[in-house]
């Protein structure tokens, strides 16, 4: 089998801790060939720390230049249509990072635009291999869980607003909160109950501690960097503009119903949840605890999970690397991709829908931006 090439588009914290060391893993079937970022310090001491033989300072020079295969999109989130264009009008297939758009309308282009030059695009919702998500996954389409009819949960920190990139400003980032975890936790609910639709959403979002407090004490793991950062920009509260905090409820097309909370700063305990409520069981994660009956008792069950059942366990990032590898060996083997097109075109109209609500004060349904 013909090795794939592959470039890295910027050479931040998740480039460093999570794409490069996957496909530094799979050597058998990538060559890293290039990597870029406008700070061409961090360029370099990237292609120095995983032995890739170029680096560069313009994306369109490295992609006219080497012509790779796949290329990684790495760059902040207001980025990521114009960087993953440039990466498919090269003819690369592309992982870019979440959330892939900032609109409903630009994941379109996007995904048209892949469609149209034949490559695939697939957005990073890496979080779905996490054992937890895999397990529930299993255990709904098994039909242990039955119907669910209720989800909830909470990815909360109660101070871990990223502060060494530019996750904070509306320009770079789009969103705050809600585009950097809650995508996560709303792509992977939706996938485990067989990526069911979002019909309708009330939402709210605030921001009232992280442009006013200084000095809280609060560390890069809190705020999402448990490895450390590797290209720090100056952080000022003044310059905090998107939501630190986001809440609400949706209706989904099948009845069932979700609430969630998600948050880089509340006064409230750090939490990271999901609960779903179905006919015959309910899961509790990341616990993976199913809580059902049998005969007169209500029982738990705690499944025994094996050490090969949770793989690259000693990553950062694990799921960069099962991702990667779902997408090689689509590109390599026609296996069919994990996370598709029109799921996450759909969580980024939920996204978008949770936001217009918010602004709005009413209930949004998610039609009004899907069309
Ligand atoms: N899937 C996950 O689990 C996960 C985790 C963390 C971050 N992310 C996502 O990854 C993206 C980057 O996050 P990060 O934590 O690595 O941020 P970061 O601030 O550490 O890195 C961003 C890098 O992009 C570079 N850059 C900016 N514009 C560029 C351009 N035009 N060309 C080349 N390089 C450019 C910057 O110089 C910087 O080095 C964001 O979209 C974020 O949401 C995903």
């Amino acid at each position: 089998m013909k090795k794939l090439k592959v470039a890295v588009i910027s050479c931040g914290m998740i480039a460093n801790k999570g794409h490069l060391p996957a496909y530094r893993h799979y050597a058998d079937r990538c060559e890293l060939a290039a990597v870029c970022d406008l700070n061409p310090q961090a360029a370099q001491d990237t292609a120095e720390r995983f032995g890739v033989r170029k680096w560069y300072t313009d994306a369109e020079k490295m992609l006219a230049k080497e012509r790779p295969d796949l290329v990684s999109v790495c760059v902040p989130n207001g980025l990521h249509k114009e960087v993953t264009m440039l990466a498919l009008s090269y003819g690369a297939h592309v992982i870019c990072e979440k959330p892939i758009a900032l609109s409903y309308k630009d994941a379109r282009e996007m995904f048209d635009a892949a469609a149209k030059a034949g490559r695939s695009l697939t957005a990073c919702q890496v979080i779905r291999y996490y054992p937890e998500f895999s397990f529930a996954k299993e255990m709904h389409e098994q039909g242990m869980l039955g119907d669910v009819y209720y989800t909830e949960f909470s990815l909360v920190r109660r101070r871990g607003v990223p502060k060494w990139g530019a996750f904070h400003k509306k320009a770079a980032s789009g969103g705050g909160v809600l585009c950097d975890l809650g995508v996560h936790m709303i792509d992977a609910a939706l996938w485990i109950m067989g990526n069911q639709k979002v019909r309708s959403v009330t939402g709210m979002t605030s921001s009232y501690l992280s442009r006013t407090e200084d000095g809280i004490v609060t560390s890069l793991v809190e705020s999402g960097a448990p490895a450390g950062v590797f290209t720090r920009q100056e952080y000022r509260k003044e310059d905090f503009e998107v939501e630190e905090f986001a809440c609400g409820s949706m209706r989904l097309e099948n009845g069932s119903c979700m609430n969630f909370k998600t948050a880089w700063a509340v006064n409230l305990p750090g939490e990271y949840s999901m609960r779903m409520a179905g006919t015959k069981a309910g899961i509790l994660l990341p616990e993976m605890k199913l809580l059902g009956t049998m005969g007169r008792y209500q029982t738990d069950f705690e499944p025994k999970v094996f050490p090969g059942e949770r793989p690259f366990a000693g990553e950062v990032f694990p799921g960069h690397f099962l991702l990667a590898e779902n997408v090689m060996d689509h590109i390599q083997n026609g296996t069919e991709l994990m996370i598709r097109p029109e799921q996450t075109l759909h969580v980024t109209a939920v996204i978008e829908a949770v936001y217009r609500s918010a602004e709005e004060g009413r209930e949004v349904l998610v039609s009004e931006i899907e069309g």
